[in-house]
């Protein structure tokens, strides 16, 4: 585990991680946090190197964040706990799933995938990293809001997240989802519950991978939220709660 995860905790019932996507914190989950604190006890991590955890200065994985995530709910005291992971959160959430899978209750997958990058994908994160390293993190918070969203607010929200995050944990999250490994294999065997919640208008990753994945997983529900795109926990917060209820 690194030094330190940030992490808030809010809420009682039974245990939720909520994990942020790339290259955020926790706070994008705020809203449907509100929502959720009456059934869920919420446990919002901020990755490593992300928001106010610390970086370690060696190369890591989406299993090192996932490692540090299980030492944190083991700090907590909690054995299972039910995962959502947004997009990078989902990758992480994978990884998590795939190395502990008797402590997760349910997992839900919030506009994520289940492939790895193509090489051709792989190469551009390794060279925004490299641009990130150089130039700070100005690369990735001019290009990345529009995708997210087309609600100005939550653009200029996004924006100023990136543009509060450390370069050195924005170019080791862009190298963490280069280096993932296809889940494909994996979701197919899981026999816990699982949702996948996706903006049907997400242009990051596009709805068709969360349909292939009920395909590889058919007893997984598909909840495709019209009209939202890659940031539905900022953008339909109420609708997301909903669907996050689904875990209880
Ligand atoms: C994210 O939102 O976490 C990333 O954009 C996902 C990705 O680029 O694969």
């Amino acid at each position: 585990m690194t030094e330190k995860i940030f992490y808030k905790r809010m809420g009682q019932g039974k245990p939720l991680m909520l994990i942020h996507g790339f290259p955020l914190d926790h706070s994008i989950w705020n809203e449907t946090a509100e929502l959720l604190k009456n059934d869920f006890d919420l446990i919002l991590p901020d990755l490593r190197g992300l928001g106010e955890s610390a970086g370690v200065d060696s190369a890591y994985t989406a299993t090192d964040m996932a490692d540090d995530l299980a030492a944190l709910v083991d700090s907590l005291g909690v054995e299972k706990i039910a995962l959502a992971g947004h997009s990078m959160g989902g990758y992480v959430a994978l990884a998590f799933a795939v190395k502990y899978p008797y402590r997760v209750s349910s997992l839900a997958l919030v506009c994520s995938q289940l492939s790895a990058d193509t090489t051709e994908k792989r190469e551009g994160r390794y060279k925004t990293a490299q641009q990130v390293e150089e130039e700070g993190v100005g690369v990735v918070a001019d290009s990345m809001p529009a995708k997210f969203s087309s609600n100005e607010k939550t653009q200029n929200k996004i924006r100023d997240l990136i543009l509060q995050q450390n370069k050195n944990g924005v170019s080791g999250a862009l190298k963490v989802m280069a280096d993932r490994e296809d889940s494909k294999s994996f979701f197919a065997l899981c026999d816990f519950p699982v949702i996948l919640i996706h903006g049907g208008a997400d242009e990051l990753i596009p709805v068709e991978r969360a349909r292939e994945a009920k395909i590889i997983l058919p007893s997984a529900r598909l909840i495709e939220l019209a009209g939202v795109g890659h940031a539905p926990m900022m953008d339909a917060p109420e609708k997301t709660a909903d669907a996050l209820r689904m875990l209880k």
